[in-house]
């Protein structure tokens, strides 16, 4: 097999050249980072369970009218999807205090929060995302204010939508960072989702017992972070019971090394 052309890597994710124009694949690799690529490791099986997690995310999504890149899964560890131009801004939502907005504010854990948050982020590696303001945005052109307000509204279906998903299987959306990026129709850009949603980029709590199953668990060396991030793919009946998991189905390939 002729090797595909690498576009960029990211810390959790390869983009190659798609079959078409317009198009990418994104693989999902089991590299976990945290604190700005300070801490590194690997959370065996995570591409696989995230690929198919932000899959049935980016699915129904797509079918309640939120546009975004996701094509169709190609295998256990790529998908399809459109390319677009990534808009340097990480867009948080924050339903419940917890992680960096608890710790500039001093607010606890848990406490839920009157409204529903948006914060925007630079995505800029080198300067460890700073937290920005639309002034800023506006500014320094990151994107326009018609761009802007398609993204916040997208952000609050996107969390609406979320929420109850997630309630549905016990599972409390606490906070989930999403990007967006650009396509070009004509002489016209559209903004959609892209990147991925999946325990990476989200916190989940348990709704009963607060057990975190998301990345958490990795930055904050709880352990056990493969089992939280299977239980998730779980719940959303991703992971049919009896049936050995996806990552037996992973790993038995990795060792006839296809
Ligand atoms: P924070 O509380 O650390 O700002 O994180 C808010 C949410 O955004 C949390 O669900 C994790 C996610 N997140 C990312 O996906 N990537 C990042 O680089 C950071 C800092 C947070
Ligand atoms: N994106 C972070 C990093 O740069 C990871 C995280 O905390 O989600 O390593």
């Amino acid at each position: 097999m002729s090797r595909r052309r690498q576009i960029y890597e990211g810390k959790a994710k390869i983009l190659y050249e798609g079959p078409e124009p317009g198009t990418l694949i994104q693989y999902f690799k089991d590299d976990a980072t945290a604190f700005n690529a300070q801490k590194k490791g690997t959370i065996s099986g995570k591409g696989v369970l995230n690929n198919r997690i932000s899959e049935h995310v980016f699915t129904l999504l797509g079918t309640i009218g939120v546009p975004t890149h996701f094509i169709r899964r190609l295998n256990m560890r790529e998908q399809l999807i459109r390319q677009v131009e990534i808009i340097p801004i990480e867009v948080v939502v924050r339903n419940v205090a917890a992680g960096s907005l608890s710790k500039r504010l001093g607010i606890e854990e848990g406490t839920q929060l009157p409204r529903t948050i948006i914060e925007y982020y630079y995505k800029d590696d080198a300067l460890g995302d700073p937290l920005i303001a639309d002034e800023h945005i506006a500014c320094f052109g990151w994107a326009s204010q018609e761009e802007m307000n398609d993204i916040a509204d997208m952000a609050v279906r996107v969390n609406d939508f979320l929420c109850g998903l997630f309630a549905a299987i016990g599972i409390r959306l606490v906070d989930f960072k999403l990007e967006f990026g650009r396509i070009w129709e004509n002489d016209y850009a559209r903004v959609i989702l892209a990147d991925e949603i999946s325990p990476d980029g989200c916190r989940l709590w348990d709704m009963t017992t607060n057990e975190k199953l998301d990345k958490d668990r990795f930055r904050r060396d709880l352990g056990g972070e493969a089992e939280a991030y299977q239980e998730v793919a779980r719940r959303l009946g991703l992971l049919p019971e009896g049936e050995n998991s996806v990552l037996d189905l992973d790993q038995h390939r990795a060792k006839r090394g296809k």
